[in-house]
């Protein structure tokens, strides 16, 4: 495996801006920029990280315990086996990522979990992403199976929208009904001037950023039933645990459901 670790990448800059870990040097000093010109981008991501929680927590209480984790990033604060676990022992988790490092760390975060199983794919590979051993074993597609995009279709080109659009559909299509889709994704919206700070920052990483904006995302959850709140920021859907702080708002999220046809 051949892996330029002097180069940041975005899962270990999440790491540590979520405190983790998992990450290097280079990682740490890009993140310690982002800090210094993005106050709040700990929180942020803190707060992100709280609507994945949120959302896998209320996406297995609603029964269904199948997820399939794409750009999951590194499991360390509120990984999705852990919290679906916690409301359903058995349920299983298929994490998907592109960056073999993060593939490698995921790995050994849950050696011997037979629920859990780590793929390296792009995820704009669907054929290879649904069709690969271990995602065939752990899933079953003829029940309902909730596909998480969390800040990961950011990182498909900016002059990719329809093709991502595209791909969030042809993920949707393969789930049967009763199905979640659970996507985040980073826009300018909000705050422009910060969000373009993130963008510039994010330029000399592996992982350049492209935010999109609230269109897009709605047109992601096309003929699907939107939970309450619907569309919003990571600290407004079905906020828990009191105010994360003050921090910018950089994504849009919500959670929809796969009507029976
Ligand atoms: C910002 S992290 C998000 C992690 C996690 N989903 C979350 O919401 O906290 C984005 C992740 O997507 C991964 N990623 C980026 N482009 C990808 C691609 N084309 N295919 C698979 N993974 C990708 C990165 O390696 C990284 O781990």
């Amino acid at each position: 495996m051949q892996v330029d670790v002097s180069i940041p990448a975005v899962a270990r800059i999440d790491d540590f801006l979520l405190g983790g870990g998992h990450n290097f040097w280079p990682d740490r000093a890009a993140g310690e920029r982002l800090v210094a010109t993005v106050p709040g981008i700990k929180l942020a991501a803190v707060a992100h990280r709280g609507f994945v929680r949120r959302a896998v927590h209320t996406i297995t209480g609603l029964g269904v315990c199948q997820f399939l984790d794409l750009g999951a990033g590194l499991p360390t604060l509120s990984a999705p086996h852990s919290v679906a676990n916690e409301v359903t022992p058995g349920a299983v988790v298929v994490y998907v990522d592109n960056d073999p490092l993060v593939v490698a760390h995921a790995e050994l975060l849950t050696e011997g979990d037979r629920c859990t199983a780590v793929v390296q794919a792009d995820l704009a590979d669907l054929d290879f992403v649904l069709g690969n051993d271990a995602t065939r074993k752990l899933l079953d597609f003829t029940q309902p199976i909730a596909v998480l995009m969390c800040a990961s279709l950011q990182h498909l080109p900016g002059d990719r929208d329809d093709d991502a659009a595209a791909l969030v559909a042809a993920y949707v299509d393969a789930l049967c009904p009763g199905s979640y889709l659970a996507l985040s994704h980073m826009t300018a919206d909000h705050d422009a001037e910060v969000a373009a700070v993130v963008q510039e920052r994010f330029a000399a990483t592996t992982t350049p950023v492209w935010p999109r904006d609230e269109p897009w995302l709605r047109k992601c959850f096309a003929g699907l039933d939107l939970l309450e709140p619907g569309v919003t920021t990571p600290a407004q859907w079905r906020p828990d645990r009191g105010d994360p702080g003050q921090h910018p708002d950089l994504y849009y999220v919500a959670v929809g459901r796969k009507p029976k046809a």
